[in-house]
């Protein structure tokens, strides 16, 4: 199964290692966290492992979760981020998140291009539908996930369409004939549609390395659907291997019934790991990043994903299928719904087994607790039953969890074959094997 296949792997450059009450650990760095030579030095680290790209999520609103006990410097703009960290590095590849709900597509492809030509090719763009954030853009309300994804699907066509408005090709400079730009080759897109209309061309040529790679993240119906037509890779949420087998052996099915190969679309889920030198370590480590998750909270935050309110139910009761509420229900994320409603239906947990859920107490990523060993035998665990095509290193607990990754899990990843030693290409393109 893992034949000649290679994982494919990212870091998020948000600073999951501070999470809950890890930020106040004396060794924790948190006093770097606001300046940009912290997420330059990390994003040197990545590179110097070879990694694939740097990720960063992104919202356009500000959640009471991330003010008061939580370490968090909000949201600055990521593409920004990338900006100066394009400057700083040569070869890793560069994911930003921008959302097709709250942003014009001439001025987004206009960002992605500049943040192309500013690394040289090593843009990547995580498309997202978003949850929540409506109340900054006007006086509507949040659209629904289906006219989200519908404007989404309009938003990337235009994008696109705007990128070959200006090819490269279009640039002559040919001093003997005083030719710059060879003006046939730049049209406008006269794109008028459902949600946008817009004319181009683009304010600048694409720049020579070819298109940027799309990301995407949202697994319900709608979404797989949107991202078999056009990702390359989705960043997903998956909490345990079934749920991953499931969501990779469905996102090539959809992406084979459009016509693409299966390969094309690349399942990244994120890794929240917490490495030590040994279990008792990491498993300390683990409980203090959620540690400040009171049962109230977590009770709170089941209703929110949810919709179901387990608070008047003692800790071993059994949570069964008929105790979900209303399917059709409207929910902050049905991704995330989905994913705790298929664990209850499938394993009539505790009360107390669904309030420590990845779905309830974070966002429900892949979490690996153990020494490098244990962590890497869990990825090949996944790898090989056909969980997943690579990771995005989600670090978690302390600085020493992240170092454990560079210094001594990435390299047994490399000696397994697993990972390549030396940087084969230097656009994202070249990295993720688009041809
Ligand atoms: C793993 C994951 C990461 C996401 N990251 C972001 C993000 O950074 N910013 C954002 O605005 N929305 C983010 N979203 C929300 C999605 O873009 C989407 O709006 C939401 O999941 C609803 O889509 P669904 O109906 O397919 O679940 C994320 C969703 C998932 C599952």
């Amino acid at each position: 199964m893992t034949e000649n296949r290679q994982l494919c792997i990212g870091l998020s450059l948000s600073a999951t290692w501070m999470k809950g009450d890890g930020w106040r650990r004396p060794d924790s760095g948190v006093e770097k966290m606001g300046s940009i030579d912290y997420y330059i030095d990390l994003a040197k680290i990545a590179e110097k492992a070879k990694l694939d790209f740097l990720f960063r999520a992104d919202y356009l609103y500000v959640s009471p979760q991330m003010l008061g006990d939580s370490a968090n410097f909000g949201s600055p703009d990521p593409t920004m981020i990338f900006a100066a960290i394009a400057r700083e590095t040569e070869r890793i590849g560069l994911v930003t998140t921008i959302s097709t709900t709250f942003n014009p597509p001439y001025v987004v492809a206009r960002q992605l291009q500049s943040l192309h030509w500013l690394s040289n090719g090593r843009a990547g763009w995580n498309i997202v539908t978003s949850i929540e954030g409506a109340e900054n853009f006007g006086d509507f309300p949040m659209p629904s996930p289906e006219v989200r994804y519908a404007k989404a699907m309009e938003f990337t066509d235009v994008v696109r369409k705007l990128w070959e408005s200006f090819p490269n090709e279009a640039i002559i400079m040919d001093r003997e004939s005083g030719m710059f730009s060879e003006r046939d080759k730049v049209s406008s897109i006269d794109h008028s549609g459902e949600f946008f209309s817009v004319k181009g061309p683009l304010t600048m040529p694409a720049h020579k390395s070819g298109s940027i790679p799309f990301f995407q993240a949202g697994a319900s119906d709608t979404g797989r659907n949107f991202a078999s037509t056009v990702a390359d890779a989705i960043f997903a949420a998956m909490p345990d291997l079934e749920s991953g087998v499931e969501l990779r052996t469905d996102l090539r099915k959809r992406a084979k019934e459009q016509g693409r190969n299966p390969d094309a679309i690349k399942v990244l889920p994120g890794l929240y790991f917490f490495l030590a030198d040994t279990r008792e370590e990491a498993n300390e480590l683990h409980k203090t990043a959620h540690a400040h998750l009171s049962m109230e909270r977590r009770h709170a935050s089941l209703q929110s994903v949810l919709g179901l309110d387990l608070s008047s139910f003692a800790l071993d009761h059994r949570v069964t299928a008929d105790m979900l509420p209303d399917p059709n229900q409207p929910v902050r994320s049905r991704t995330h719904a989905e994913l705790l409603r298929r664990y209850i239906t499938n394993n009539q947990p505790t009360a107390e087994e669904v309030l420590a859920r990845p779905e309830v107490v974070g966002s429900a990523h892949w979490v690996s607790v153990g020494t490098v060993d244990d962590v890497v035998s869990d990825i090949m665990e996944r790898f090989e039953a056909g969980a997943i095509d690579g990771f995005i290193a989600l670090p978690g607990g302390s600085e020493k969890s992240m170092e454990l990754f560079f210094e001594k899990l990435m390299p047994k990843l490399v000696e397994r074959g697993l990972f390549r030693s030396q940087y084969t290409g230097v656009t994202l393109r070249e990295h993720l094997g688009i041809t």
